[in-house]
């Protein structure tokens, strides 16, 4: 395999997150495979590259979403062998939450191919960009964890109601297929009920997705936990909770760092 392989990230909006950088490469680029959200990325794609080939055809109803990468990461590997420079434009960040971005760089070097990744701006990205002067706690200097909706269930992940949290993917809760249907509402029960657990009925969660096109508003849903199970959520909606308290200060702490104790 002597080939060399760049894994890049698209962002979320339209064309207009892809990175000057990127650009630049997706010019140069002998071959290009993208996986975008939207269809105008993919036809402005084409324009710059009229081969440029998207990866959707590479998923497969009903079969697991495991299968499908499976099968993208060996197209990948078998251009590789054929010697060439080849280009991957995944959407957001090629490196969160997604497998496809890392593994293609690993397997890519484990075949003694030159690989690289560039990051995007992922939809964490965005969330902060559009809630972030909304909300009345900072996300940052409060905290937050983060995990993917169905592995937060499965290995019952213990959320800190002091910090926030973020959770991936709640429109496929439980659902390891590759499906176009509407939300898992039984998932979304089920989160519902375990996040219950933690934090009050009333207590206000967003629901959460940024604006594909460029002068299109994010979409923002608050409401309160218990109606989660019956929100208007599809594949791109991300859930943000908020703290449920403030973190109490250690005063010792404080003196001990020479910082006022309030
Ligand atoms: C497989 S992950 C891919 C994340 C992507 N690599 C990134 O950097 O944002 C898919 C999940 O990302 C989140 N996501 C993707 N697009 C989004 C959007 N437009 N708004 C909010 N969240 C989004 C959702 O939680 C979705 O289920």
């Amino acid at each position: 395999m002597n080939g060399s392989l760049w894994v890049a990230g698209a962002g979320i909006q339209m064309v207009s997150h892809v990175t000057l950088q990127t650009r630049g490469l997706i010019r140069h680029a002998q071959k290009l495979l993208f996986l975008v959200s939207e269809p105008g990325t993919a036809a402005w794609l084409r324009r710059l590259q009229p081969g440029a080939e998207s990866l959707d055809a590479f998923f497969l109803p009903g079969r697991s979403r495991q299968e499908s990468y499976e099968r993208m990461l060996d197209h990948i590997a078998s251009r590789l062998r054929d010697g060439c420079r080849l280009g991957v434009l995944l959407y957001g960040h090629p490196a969160v939450f997604s497998y496809l971005g890392p593994e293609a760089v690993r397997r890519a070097r484990a075949a003694g191919c030159e690989a690289e990744m560039l990051p995007g701006i992922s939809a964490e990205d965005c969330l902060f960009a559009d809630l972030g002067a909304a909300l009345d706690f900072d996300l940052s200097t409060a905290g937050y964890q983060c995990f993917e909706a169905t592995l937060f269930l499965l290995q019952h992940r213990r959320p800190d109601p002091l910090c926030a949290l973020i959770l991936w993917q709640i429109g496929i809760v439980g659902q390891y297929q590759y499906e176009l249907a509407g939300p898992n509402r039984a998932g979304l029960q089920l989160l519902a009920a375990e996040l219950l657990r933690y934090y009050p009925a009333g207590h206000q969660v967003i629901c959460y997705e940024a604006a594909n096109f460029p002068a299109c508003p994010p979409s923002i849903q608050p409401m309160p936990l218990h109606r989660l199970p019956a929100a208007k959520i599809t594949r791109l909606t991300t859930l943000l909770i908020p703290p449920a308290a403030a973190p109490p200060r250690d005063g010792e702490m404080a003196k001990k760092l020479g910082l006022p104790e309030a």
